[in-house]
């Protein structure tokens, strides 16, 4: 497996919650690099972007204002696998049926307010790295 890039968002909830350092902590247990970290406040627009695909949604304006409500760490983690990698690490989408563990079932408060963003396949990875982040502010982890 070669190895790949994802992203990630420590929302709103998780950033009030004082745990950034706990969740890169199990990133980096999982063998993932950080290779570009940044702390945010999104605007609406950049957070309706950002969730385009789910514009349709009944829960679509909520999310926005949930994901602009405060400061966010976004962040791209790199290692073997890591989409799926970093998947497991965050559980399921509701933290009530998030594995035992998990990022979700472990720091989410619902499943609107669940703690971590992470990509879920390689087209949406490389749009979501490069709506925040430009090739310059992603280093070269060789040592
Ligand atoms: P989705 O892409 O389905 O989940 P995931 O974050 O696991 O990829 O949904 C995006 C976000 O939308 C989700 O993290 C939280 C929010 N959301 C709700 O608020 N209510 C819902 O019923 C769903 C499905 C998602
Ligand atoms: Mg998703």
């Amino acid at each position: 497996m070669a190895i790949e890039r994802t992203f990630s968002i420590v929302k709103p909830d998780a950033v009030a919650k004082n745990v950034i350092g706990q969740i890169y902590a199990r990133f980096e247990s999982a063998g993932l690099k950080i290779v570009a970290s940044k702390m945010v406040h999104l605007s609406k627009e950049k957070a309706e972007g950002f969730y385009a695909e789910h514009k349709e949604r009944p829960f679509f304006n909520d999310l926005v204002a949930f994901m602009t409500s405060g400061p966010v760490m976004v962040q791209v983690l790199e290692g073997e696998n890591a989409i799926k990698a970093n998947r497991e690490i965050m559980g399921a989408t509701n933290p009530a049926e998030a594995a035992r563990g998990t990022l979700r079932a472990d720091f989410a408060n619902s499943i609107d307010e669940n703690a971590v963003h992470g990509s879920d396949a390689p087209e949406s990875a490389a749009r979501e790295i490069s709506y925040f982040f430009s090739d310059e502010e992603i280093c070269a982890r060789t040592r």
